[in-house]
This record gives structure tokens, C-alpha cells and sequence, in this order.
């Protein structure tokens, strides 16, 4: 498949690549003509999966990005900016789940700090670091890897399908996340920046567990679609099988 836009070599950068979704998000970005920045905490996950897609054909490049890092995402983004002169598309897609069995009353502040490190913070960094660059080029698409979990809407409804499921502190980092995702685009309107929040659905991945009835490349699906957005494409929204959800 080839970009329709004047054949730009659009460049994305996706975190958390090494495995699951964003693996499977990167190998569905590079098939349809971009360049794929592969972050990865750990180099050895991060250039293994690297070397996987390149032995398809695909042209991703590996990058250590630990989310947690405030400190280097400045300088990443800005590497990656300067390297290839354009940084069109950003996945926000790293992320952790660490109190699947925790009530909302028994959490303790240290797991919340933790979990809204990575699933908040470091997307937060990115953005505000990645922006400039696509305002640079007129031209961009940030998909923020949130979850159902996360819908205030599902949290305050006693009869949600989600209602027995714990994990507070993952939830309401999702629920943040996706202020993120309203906020930005707020900021960016009229840019040619959109920045949408998907839901992947239940997938079978080391987060997802072995029953969930979704596969990594179908739960890819929506985040690549958003990520592949037209110029008139919608934007601060939260989407579902490429269905707008409730927040
Ligand atoms: N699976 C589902 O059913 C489901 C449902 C709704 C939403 N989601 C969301 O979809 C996204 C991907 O989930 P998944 O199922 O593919 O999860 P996964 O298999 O557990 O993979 C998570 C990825 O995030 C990376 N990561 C974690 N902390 C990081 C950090 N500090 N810096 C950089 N990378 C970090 C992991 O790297 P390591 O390999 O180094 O640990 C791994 O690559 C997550 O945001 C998740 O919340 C998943």
C-alpha cells in the first residue's frame, strides 16, 4: 500500500514495540510505506523484534526509549526528529498493568505513582515534545493506547460489562490518558494534528492473558487506522473497532 500523500516517507514512532500491540502496530505502519521508530525499554527485546520486521523487508529502526525517563524523552524525540527530518506519527503505546487483584480502597500511592509514570507521564512528554515537530512539517497523528478500563463512563456505571474488574490505579491512569488525548487536541485544532485515544479491544498478549479472544494484529487494528487518518479524519475522540466510545 502506498501513502496517497505526494508519496512522503512519513516516519512514526511507536513505544512499547517489542512485543504485543505495538509490535504489531509497527509491522502494520511499516507495511503501509512508513518509517518505523521501534522504542524499546530493553535494548535486547527492543532489537530483536527490530530485526524480525527488518528480515520482512520493513524499514524500522530500533530505539531505547523507556517511558519513565522524563529526563531523555526530550532528547530522543529531537534525535529522531533530526535523524530522519520529520517525525509524522506518534503511538503512544507502552504501558503497565500491576494491580489486576487491588481494590480501589486497598490501593497504595506507590503503584498509582508507578503505573502513572508509564501510562501517563511519559505519553504526556511525548506529546508535548513531539508536537513541534509536526507542526514543523503541517502534518501529524498521535493515537494514545487507552482502554474501555479507562471510560469514566464504564467506572461510574454499577451494570458495565467492567464492573467486577479491579485494577484502580491502571484505570484511572487510562482515564487520564485520555485527557490527554482531549486536551492536545484541543491545542492542535486546525493544525492537521489529530489526536485520538483506541480502545484495542481484549487481546490475547503478555498483559491480555491467554483467554482474550483478540489477536495482537487485530487488536492493531483501530491504533493503525488513527494513526492513517486523512487531513478530514476525526480527532479528540475515543475509539473502539474504529467506533467513537464513550469517555
Ligand atoms: N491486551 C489488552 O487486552 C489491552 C486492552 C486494552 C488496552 N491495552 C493497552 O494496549 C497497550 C499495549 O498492550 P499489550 O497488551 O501489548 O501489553 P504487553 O504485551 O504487556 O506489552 C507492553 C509493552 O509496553 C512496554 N513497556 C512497559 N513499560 C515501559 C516503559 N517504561 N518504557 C517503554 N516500554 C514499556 C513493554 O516493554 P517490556 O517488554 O520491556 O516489558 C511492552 O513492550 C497498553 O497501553 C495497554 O494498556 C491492552
Amino acid at each position: 500500500m502506498m501513502n496517497t500523500e505526494h508519496q512522503i516517507n512519513r516516519v512514526a514512532l511507536v513505544t512499547g514495540a517489542n512485543r504485543g500491540i505495538g509490535f504489531e502496530i509497527s509491522r502494520g505502519l511499516a507495511n503501509r510505506e512508513m518509517t518505523v521508530v521501534m522504542g524499546a525499554r530493553d535494548s535486547g527485546r527492543g532489537r530483536a523484534a527490530c530485526s524480525q520486521l527488518q528480515a520482512e523487508g520493513l524499514a524500522v529502526h530500533f530505539q531505547h526509549l523507556d517511558v519513565t525517563d522524563g529526563d531523555s524523552i526530550k532528547a530522543v524525540v529531537d534525535e529522531i526528529g533530526g535523524r530522519f527530518g520529520r517525525l509524522d506519527v506518534l503511538v503512544n503505546n507502552a504501558g503497565i498493568m500491576v494491580d489486576q487483584e487491588v481494590t480501589a480502597i486497598a490501593m497504595d500511592v506507590a503503584t498509582v505513582g508507578e503505573t502513572m509514570r508509564t501510562n501517563f507521564y511519559g505519553p504526556l512528554l511525548l506529546c508535548q515534545h513531539c508536537i513541534p515537530w509536526m507542526r514543523k512539517n503541517g502534518y501529524g497523528r498521535i493515537v494514545n493506547m487507552s482502554s474501555s478500563l479507562g471510560s469514566l463512563t464504564e467506572i461510574a456505571d454499577p451494570e458495565s460489562n467492567y464492573a467486577a474488574m479491579q485494577s484502580p490505579a491502571y484505570r484511572l491512569s487510562k482515564n487520564a490518558l485520555n485527557g490527554i488525548t482531549a486536551l492536545f487536541a484541543g491545542q492542535v485544532r486546525g493544525d492537521n494534528i489529530l489526536v485520538n485515544s483506541a480502545c484495542p479491544g481484549w487481546v490475547k498478549t503478555d498483559m491480555g492473558g491467554r483467554r482474550a479472544p483478540l489477536t495482537p494484529a487485530q487488536g492493531a487494528d483501530t491504533p493503525i487506522w488513527l494513526a492513517t487518518l486523512p487531513d478530514n479524519g476525526p480527532t479528540g475522540g475515543f475509539f473502539r473497532e474504529r467506533k467513537l466510545i464513550p469517555w
